[in-house]
């Protein structure tokens, strides 16, 4: 296209960019629009849920986001007379309401301090661009979350990325390139296995490196009371930094940085995002200290959650799905883009919602459907998506996909 980026005067139409962004919009068009039925990219469907909607898509794992004591503490604050502050984390100090729900966090997670964050991403980011820079060695587990894999762009880092839950591997590049930073999502958010916590913390310990385990996925649904996968196996020493978002078991809009004290002294003055950014407002930082309360008070939430997961995973595998998921993240794997939406669509049709994964977040060949299964699902509702599954197996091709072959290959 001919570049010309007023075309359309006043008339606020046919207003183009340059075409350096132009090229880039009609990439996008190309890859995500155009080659979709609907013309829409793969994560939007067709189907709007409607009434009795089995809805797999939200993080929200422990069933707590209308939780009437949250939406009291937060209606509490918000009714107050007087201003909330409005600013940087970096002018928030001890006495604080973000200071007392840090301490909370680090005592809940057997930790000596915490920061509050506003997103898990910017807790991840944050964080790499204090520890990193230019000379440092990362290593990153190939599928830890994009926000790491940003965090260490932005550091100047040199990631080395090893093979997926391959401690093996990992030590092969340590003793190659050095000490460094290890980096790795304790429960993958794309297929749902968990990390071999115990041999990469070894090995970090015994090469001398940095730890930071992002527990997005786990803390709140995993561990004692929901303290997490790195307190449940008693490393809470041995690791230097659990991130997480609070956009997942908490149900709210932020993230933490779990560490020691010495590090959180610093993190506030050092961190842009602390720094540039703003902090959360009183009435979310009242919101999430109800949640945690509720979080660890409420044990049979998370056993629910659990007989769940197991009924649901088990009963995928037992239909011939290849599923490599140890948790509440169940993740069925079409592969081609082209599977991915067929699958998606019979899905739909029967009122079953899911959430599409694709480049950039599965390799492009790699694309799946993802269910979070969530602690106040019932048993026949998960039953009707596996029976659902179980129907539309020949009609979306599941015999054919390379996930399944891979699971009869062994
Ligand atoms: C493992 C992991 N880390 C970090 C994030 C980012 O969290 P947030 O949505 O709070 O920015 C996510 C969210 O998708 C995640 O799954």
């Amino acid at each position: 296209m001919a570049y010309n980026y007023l075309s359309g005067g006043n008339k606020k139409k046919n207003i183009f960019f340059p075409e350096f962004l132009e090229k880039k919009l009609q990439a996008c068009d190309q890859e995500l629009f155009r080659p979709r039925k609907n013309g829409k990219p793969l994560v939007i469907g067709s189907k709007t849920p409607a009434a009795g909607s089995i809805m797999l898509q939200s993080n929200d794992y422990l069933n707590i986001s209308s939780h009437p004591l949250i939406r009291r503490a937060q209606l509490e604050v918000l009714q107050k007379e007087g201003n909330e502050p409005v600013m940087s984390a970096v002018f928030l100090h001890e006495g604080s309401d973000k200071y007392f729900f840090e301490q909370a966090m680090a005592e809940f997670t057997g930790f000596e301090s915490s920061i509050l964050c506003q997103s898990g991403w910017a807790a991840n980011v944050g964080l790499m661009q204090v520890i990193a820079d230019q000379s440092t060695a990362v290593y990153i587990d190939f599928f830890t979350h994009m926000s790491l894999w940003e965090g260490v762009k932005i550091s100047g880092a040199t990631p080395y990325a090893f093979r997926h839950n391959d401690s093996a591997h990992l030590e092969r590049l340590i003793n190659e390139h050095g000490q460094g930073i290890i980096l790795l999502d304790s429960l993958y958010s794309t297929n749902g296995d968990i990390a071999p916590l115990l041999d990469i913390i070894d090995i970090a310990n015994r090469h001398n490196c940095i730890s930071v385990v992002d527990e997005s996925h786990s803390l709140g649904t995993h561990g004692p009371h929901g303290a997490g996968l790195v307190a449940s196996l008693g490393l809470s020493h041995k690791v230097h930094f659990i991130t997480a978002s609070l956009a997942k078991a908490f149900a709210g809009r932020a993230g933490i940085i779990i560490c020691s004290r010495h590090f959180a002294k610093y993190y506030p003055y050092m961190a842009y995002p602390a720094i540039f950014s703003s902090a959360l407002l009183s009435h979310e930082i009242a919101g999430l200290r109800a949640t945690l309360e509720v979080i660890k008070n409420d044990d049979y939430r998370r056993e629910s959650l659990r007989e769940n997961s197991e009924f649901f995973r088990e009963g995928l595998r037992k239909i011939g799905y290849n599923i490599s998921s140890q948790s509440q993240v169940v993740a069925i794997e079409g592969g081609l883009e082209s599977d991915t939406e067929l699958l998606r669509d019979a899905l739909e049709e029967r009122g079953v919602f899911g959430s599409v994964f694709m480049s950039p977040a599965t390799p492009k060949t790699r694309s799946l459907m993802r269910f979070s299964v969530h602690s106040g699902l019932k048993k026949f509702e998960l039953q009707y998506v596996l029976d659902v599954c179980e129907t539309i197996r020949d009609e979306v091709g599941m015999w054919n996909w390379k996930s399944t072959k891979r699971n009869k290959a062994g």
